[in-house]
């Protein structure tokens, strides 16, 4: 696992876009290069950065298919909590040349969740996969929404939301637990580990748990983020903030490793 180590927020999310710029650059191949994608505020400074990127034409979405890792359960696309509107405010609206038909996001709305969730896991095998999952994690470790205790073998379906991880939300939803949908549809932690590569966003303080089980604790099913361990080619972007939690031992190998990386 490479840990990427930037200063501060800004430059972790300059780091992350500048990485995936390259990928898509470096696409060759006439299918589409097929990227995940998370919500939630860590990844809002890396969309932004390549909305920048696709402006100013460094970058094209023509050839490139997303697939979001989650969606709650109960809010219709057009509810300004729902990932689908998240996503297109922050991000797919503003890209110049990003097809609609290419954007996947899971139907939160769908009457049936699991029919919905194998539909979705039929679409990115028909693609022969993802070829970079960028992810975000929560406060207690979960990527996408494998709340802890997941199965790390897990495939796309519908998961309970944590008592946690709805109060932690709550801040969306008027700070109210009770008003953030109790069940969402998520891929699973397999589902991500399938994927070429992995790149994963962990900043700030309140992350500085999660980066250490993510990095340094034992592989767990109660920290689903630490699956990232067994997987070939996964990449940790975080920054200072995140760190308070490392061992000395570790923060200095991967700034030493990844000297060339920081900006
Ligand atoms: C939600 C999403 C996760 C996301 C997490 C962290 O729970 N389902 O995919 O990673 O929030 O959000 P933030 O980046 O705002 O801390």
């Amino acid at each position: 696992m490479r840990v990427v180590i930037q200063e501060d927020y800004q430059k972790m999310c300059q780091w992350a876009a500048n990485y995936i710029a390259e990928k898509i650059k470096n696409h060759k191949e006439e299918r589409p290069f097929v990227l995940g994608l998370p919500t939630g505020s860590s990844p809002i400074g890396v969309y932004k950065e390549l909305i920048k990127k696709n402006k100013s034409g460094e970058i094209s979405f023509a050839n490139v298919v997303t697939f979001n890792m989650d969606e709650y359960v109960g809010l219709h696309k057009t509810h300004d909590q729902s990932y689908w509107y998240f996503m297109h405010d922050n991000f797919f609206d503003h890209l110049v040349d990003m097809k609609p038909e290419n954007i996947n996001i899971l139907n939160g709305m769908a009457e049936d969740p699991e029919a919905e969730c194998a539909r979705y896991e039929a679409k990115i095998a028909s693609y022969g996969g993802i070829d970079l999952f960028m992810g975000g994690i929560g406060v207690d470790g979960h990527l996408a929404f494998n709340e802890p205790f997941t199965s790390l073998s897990s495939r796309t379906g519908v998961r309970d939301l944590t008592t946690d991880t709805r109060i932690v939300n709550s801040r969306f939803f008027g700070n109210d637990p009770e008003k953030v949908p109790s069940k969402a549809l998520s891929v699973g932690i397999g589902t991500v580990t399938d994927s070429k590569e992995v790149l994963v966003l962990i900043n700030g303080h309140n992350k500085a748990r999660a980066l250490a089980a993510t990095v340094e604790g034992n592989v767990s099913q109660k920290w689903t983020c630490s699956a990232l361990q067994l997987h070939n080619a996964a990449i940790i972007a975080c920054d200072e903030a995140a760190c308070g939690e490392l061992t000395v031992d570790a923060y200095k190998y991967f700034l030493d490793i990844e000297k060339a990386e920081r900006l």
